[in-house]
C-alpha cells in the first residue's frame, strides 16, 4: 500500500440490510478467491463520489447462517476489490438495560465465543501471531460516532460484542453470564470478520444494532426472530442514513491509519522467510 490513497470504503451488512440505496454508476460483480465464494455478489458504486463496496454478510435474501459464513473468502473479497477500510453492520441483542432496541453501539472489544469457524488466513507453512488487543479502528469509530451524533441517534461510542456460535439463541444462564462478564451486546457474526479484517491489514469499525434483549431481562420475552425482524427494519433505515453520512467523511486520500492497522503484520509473521 503506497504512503498516501484515495480510501475505499467496504460495508458489510447484516440482517435486514442486504442493499445500499443511493450508490451511483452501482453494478453487483462476484469476485473469486482462493478461499471460495463470499457470501454474494458484491455491490460496487459511489456515494458523493467516495468509492464504496457492499457485501449483503448473509446474502441476498439471506441464505446463509452465521456458522455456514465463509468470513475468509468476504473479507477477501472486499480487499480484492480495492477496499482499505471495512465498516460492518450487525444486528445484536442488548445485555445492558441501557442500550434498548433501537439503540447502536460503536464496539470497541469483543469476546470471542465462536468455535467452528476458519479464523486465520495464516497456518502451516506461514504462521502469523496478528495482534487483535485492539481489534476496531478508532479513527474510523471516531468518524462513525460523529456522523450518528449529527444525524441524532442513538447511539453509544466503546462496548463489548459477545460473539456466540449459534445459531440458537442463548440459554438464560448464558445470557447472564455474559452480563456478569461486563459485555454490552450478543451477537453471531463479528468474529471472526475482525480478526481477518487486521490479518488484512484493513481498518474495521463495527456498528452493533440492538433488536432486542437477548433473554435475561424480566419484563422483556425471550427474544425471537420475529421480534429480531420488526426492530430491525426500524434500525436498518438508520443503518442507511448513518453510511450516507459517514462515507463521505472519510472519502479524503489519507495516510497509512495512525492506529496501525493497515501495518498489522510488520511483526506478526514468525516463519523464517524462505532463502
Ligand atoms: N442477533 C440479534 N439478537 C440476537 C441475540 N439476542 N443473540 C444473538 N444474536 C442476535
Amino acid at each position: 500500500m503506497s504512503d498516501t490513497f484515495e480510501p475505499v470504503i467496504g460495508l458489510i451488512g447484516g440482517s435486514g440490510l442486504y442493499d445500499i440505496d443511493g450508490l451511483e454508476d452501482r453494478e453487483w460483480r462476484k469476485v473469486s478467491t482462493p478461499w471460495g465464494d463470499p457470501s454474494d455478489e458484491l455491490l460496487f458504486g459511489r456515494l458523493h463520489g467516495v468509492k464504496c463496496v457492499f457485501l449483503p454478510r448473509h446474502g441476498r435474501g439471506h441464505p446463509t447462517p452465521p456458522s455456514a459464513l465463509n468470513f475468509r473468502a468476504n473479507i477477501d473479497a472486499l480487499k480484492r476489490s480495492g477496499v482499505t477500510e471495512i465498516i460492518s453492520l450487525s444486528a445484536v441483542g442488548s445485555l445492558k438495560e441501557e442500550l434498548p432496541p433501537g439503540h447502536f453501539v460503536i464496539v470497541d472489544q469483543f469476546i470471542d465465543r465462536t468455535f467452528a469457524r476458519e479464523k486465520s488466513f495464516f497456518g502451516t507453512g506461514c504462521v502469523a501471531h496478528v495482534s487483535v488487543a485492539h481489534p476496531t479502528c478508532p479513527r474510523l469509530s471516531d468518524a462513525i460516532e460523529v456522523a450518528g451524533r449529527d444525524l441524532g441517534l442513538p447511539m453509544t461510542r466503546g462496548g463489548t460484542y459477545l460473539v456466540m456460535e449459534g445459531p440458537q439463541f442463548s440459554t438464560q444462564a448464558e445470557s447472564n453470564l455474559y452480563r456478569q462478564w461486563g459485555c454490552s451486546v450478543i451477537g453471531m457474526t463479528n468474529m471472526p470478520e475482525a480478526k481477518l479484517a487486521r490479518e488484512a491489514e484493513l481498518c474495521y469499525a463495527s456498528v452493533a444494532m440492538v433488536t432486542d434483549y437477548d433473554c435475561w431481562h424480566e419484563e422483556h420475552d425471550a427474544v425471537t426472530v420475529d421480534q429480531v425482524v420488526k426492530v430491525l427494519l426500524g434500525n436498518a433505515d438508520k443503518a442507511r442514513a448513518l453510511v450516507k453520512a459517514v462515507v463521505p467523511a472519510l472519502g479524503k486520500p489519507r495516510g497509512l491509519c495512525p492506529a496501525g492497522c493497515n501495518n498489522a503484520l510488520d511483526h506478526a509473521i514468525i516463519t523464517a522467510p524462505e532463502k
